[in-house]
């Protein structure tokens, strides 16, 4: 029988009351079929057909203390017991506020979403209330949640992304309107000079450059060296608002972010995913001169925001990832490290092009002869993605899950135990993805 065969049956119940199955659109595109699952552990997922994985996808990224983790269950089932939603203040607001101030370069004060696509919605209304402007520069390939202005130039065909040095803003479904895809000028990443030519041409017109400081929604690609700088340079010469989209790379880089990591700091910055412990909370933090606005006349608003549960997850996950002087992060380190040396090692026994670049707590791996990816374009022309979803399914039956677009995530739950047995996995399901012929 299909090793899969209660998932297929419970997604076909499921597509006859939920549209497609699922409730996330990246869910409905999981090779071999979108999976159900019953309980997660640790670095471990358990699914309904009673198969269990080592864990690389982490729940797209925020589950980096590992699943249930206890501290985190601990303080949600004592915060709750004492009301969940106050239309009003709580202390543990507070407390997480000030885990962000203290930690984060550019966060002088911040406010709380539950989703880091609202999280860059309200940084790039205040980015438009400072400069009085609407342009927003953004990079081909970067993800800013799914909304209208900014579900742009994400993933494009290249047949209608324009050519290299102006890219079209290209929408990313159907159903956007056109004017808030207009709103958008599209760069490739990692090349200062073409930012450099647009605000020289249409600075006066740009309230802000959004980019992700490390490219993690494709390749996971650094920036190039002084890229970042360049960018805060150019913002600071024309009078727009840097945003640094730190959903992945916040409390995941390290306790600092990315701006800590990389030493630069943003005007703005946006955070989710790890510093909730898997409960849904976002923020938008920044220069206090800037985020002082949303207490005067830039509207920020929201039923669930700062709610007592993801409260008390976030103060309970920073005070996790703080602990020791960031100690977890060593952890991750060693096993990213270990993991993504242990998969070059095992291409380069075999011979097979396999790329694998990034941080030791999130890394890609690809299947390219080329020696890096640098940008969306190399990514879209240069990989074997066909391929790299069908190693995705001979891991899944080898007990390893990943997600299909090729990005890693690493938990301080994984051990060096889970990385042996991943490395077993990861060389067979090598040896069989290349033995068929080029899909
Ligand atoms: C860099 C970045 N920004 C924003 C988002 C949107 O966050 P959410 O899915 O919580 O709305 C994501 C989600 O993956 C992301 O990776």
């Amino acid at each position: 029988m299909d090793q899969w065969h209660r998932s297929r049956e419970l997604l076909a119940l499921a597509r006859q009351s939920l549209a497609g199955g699922v409730n996330s659109n990246v869910r409905l595109a999981s090779p071999p079929t979108p999976l159900f699952f019953t309980r997660a552990a640790g670095a471990l997922l358990h699914d309904v057909d009673g198969h269990t994985y080592i864990d690389y996808a982490l729940g797209q990224g925020p589950m980096i203390l590992g699943h249930s983790h206890p501290a985190i269950l601990e303080a949600v089932t004592a915060a709750m017991a004492d009301g969940q939603l106050f239309a009003g203040q709580h202390e543990l607001e507070i407390t997480v506020a000030q885990h962000l101030v203290r930690l984060v370069p550019c966060a002088e004060l911040c406010r709380f979403n539950l989703s880091g696509t609202e999280a860059v919605q309200a940084a790039l209304r205040l980015a438009r209330a400072v400069t009085g402007r609407t342009l927003i520069v953004r990079f081909e390939g970067h993800y800013h949640g799914w909304l209208d202005n900014m579900l742009v130039s994400v993933a494009p065909p290249l047949d209608r992304a324009g050519p290299r040095s102006a890219p079209h803003a290209v929408a990313g479904t159907v159903g956007q309107s056109p004017a808030a895809v207009a709103e958008s000028l599209v760069l490739p990443w990692n090349d200062l000079a073409l930012v450099e030519a647009l605000f020289a041409a249409r600075g006066d017109e740009i309230a802000a450059v959004i980019s992700e400081p490390v490219m993690c929604n494709t390749g996971v690609i650094p920036p190039a060296p002084g890229y970042l700088a360049g960018l805060r340079r150019i913002c600071d010469a024309h009078g727009a608002v840097l945003i640094l989209d730190e959903v992945i790379t916040g409390f995941r880089l390290g306790l600092h972010g990315a701006q800590g990591t990389l030493g630069v700091t943003a005007d703005v910055a946006t955070f989710g995913k790890a510093m909730a412990g898997g409960l849904p909370n976002a923020a938008v933090v920044g220069r206090r001169a800037l985020m002082q606005r949303f207490a005067q006349d830039v509207n920020h608003s929201g039923t669930f925001n700062a709610n007592v549960l993801a409260m008390a997850a976030s103060a309970a996950a920073l005070r996790e990832l703080e602990r020791d002087d960031g100690a977890v992060y060593r952890v991750i380190d060693a096993r990213g490290t270990a993991l993504m040396t242990g998969i070059r090692a095992l291409a380069a026994h075999h011979g097979l092009p396999v790329l694998v670049q990034g941080f030791p707590a999130v890394f890609h791996v690809a299947f390219t002869d080329a020696p890096a990816i640098r940008d969306y374009r190399e990514y879209a022309t240069g990989c074997d993605r066909e391929r790299y979803r069908r190693f995705t399914v001979a891991l899944l039956r080898r007990g390893v899950r990943v997600i299909e677009r090729g990005i890693w995530y690493l938990s301080a739950a994984h051990s060096t135990a889970h990385i042996d047995q991943t490395l077993a996995a990861v060389e067979a399901a090598l040896l069989e993805a290349f033995a068929a012929p080029s899909p």
